[in-house]
């Protein structure tokens, strides 16, 4: 399923739009970071995605399904497309993970075992089951940022909207995270996520899109992060590797570490060469 925003205009009460005429495509699948300055709507986008806020206009849909605000097809909606949002401690509920993670499909009307299923599944999945009896208020913020997810995957959604999930991990956590959404991507499972940190986006995206003067520009990452005028205009910068690469002539695509090492005339791997 392709999740479309089209020509989206968004306010909130007593602003001016903060969306205008933003437009965006996520394939069923595709890996896609949403980028853009502190305000520049990226939450709001992802709210109108998610069904959570109602734009003042344009539309959202699910392949041909538009997107209405009644309760059942928000509801129908919800049910496909779910939004983690950036602090866990506005979605987590209950006291303890399993009963967390299982409120969502109690709430499907699934039975006690098929939600207990469920609930092993994306503890799995998040690779947190040894967090399974513990208390929602005693754990870290990385292992609530996992739960929280845990909490949308035990709804089986197509797409996956996270709002910076790794936003206060240490560089562990964020390998954790990102075996996990390695592995929800090998479901099938569409992924955008909102990040301030540019060099997970391009290890991690096949698509950017930034959200800048209130629209969005989407395209391969590699090719969006070389666009001087638009890293500017979006408050981003160039990650590391492009730059070297731009400085070494090897502009055409986004390299490794590795390979960048070779083109150096260095080992081809990071290792420290043994004496
Ligand atoms: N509930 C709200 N009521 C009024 N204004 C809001 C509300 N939520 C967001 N805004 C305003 O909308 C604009 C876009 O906010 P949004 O949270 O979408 O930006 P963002 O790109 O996610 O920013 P950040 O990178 O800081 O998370 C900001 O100017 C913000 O102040
Ligand atoms: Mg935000």
């Amino acid at each position: 399923m392709t999740l479309t925003a089209t020509e989206l205009f968004a306010s909130y009460q007593g602003t001016g739009p903060v969306l205008r005429d933003a437009s965006c495509v996520l394939p069923r699948g595709s890996r896609i970071a949403l980028l853009g300055a502190n305000g520049s709507g990226k939450t709001t986008l992802l709210r109108c995605l998610s069904g959570a806020h109602r734009p003042d206009s344009g539309q959202v849909r699910l392949d041909d399904q538009v997107l209405t605000y009644d309760r059942p097809h928000l509801r129908a909606h919800r049910r496909q497309v779910q939004l983690v949002l950036q602090d866990p401690d506005d979605q987590l509920f209950s006291a303890d993970v399993t009963q967390d993670v299982a409120f969502g499909p109690l709430n499907l009307g699934l039975d006690e075992s098929q939600a207990r299923a469920r609930v092993r599944e994306a503890l799995d999945l998040l690779g947190i089951t040894h967090l399974a009896d513990r208390a929602t208020h005693q754990l870290s913020h990385g292992e609530r940022k996992r739960v929280t997810i845990a909490g949308a995957v035990a709804m089986r959604p197509t797409v996956l909207l996270l709002d910076e999930p790794t936003a206060g991990l240490d560089p562990h956590g964020v390998a954790e995270m990102r075996v996990a959404l390695d592995r929800l991507t090998a479901q099938g499972t569409t992924i955008a996520l909102a990040t301030h940190d540019i060099d997970f986006a391009l290890s991690w995206a096949e698509q950017a899109a930034v959200v800048v003067d209130g629209g969005v520009r989407q395209g391969p990452i590699a090719t969006m992060l070389r666009d001087a005028a638009l890293l500017d205009a979006a408050r981003l910068r160039q990650p590391w590797q492009l730059e070297l690469a731009v400085r070494l002539g090897l502009a055409s695509r986004a390299w490794s570490m590795d390979e960048l090492v070779a083109a150096l005339g260095g080992p081809a791997t990071c290792d420290r060469p043994t004496a």
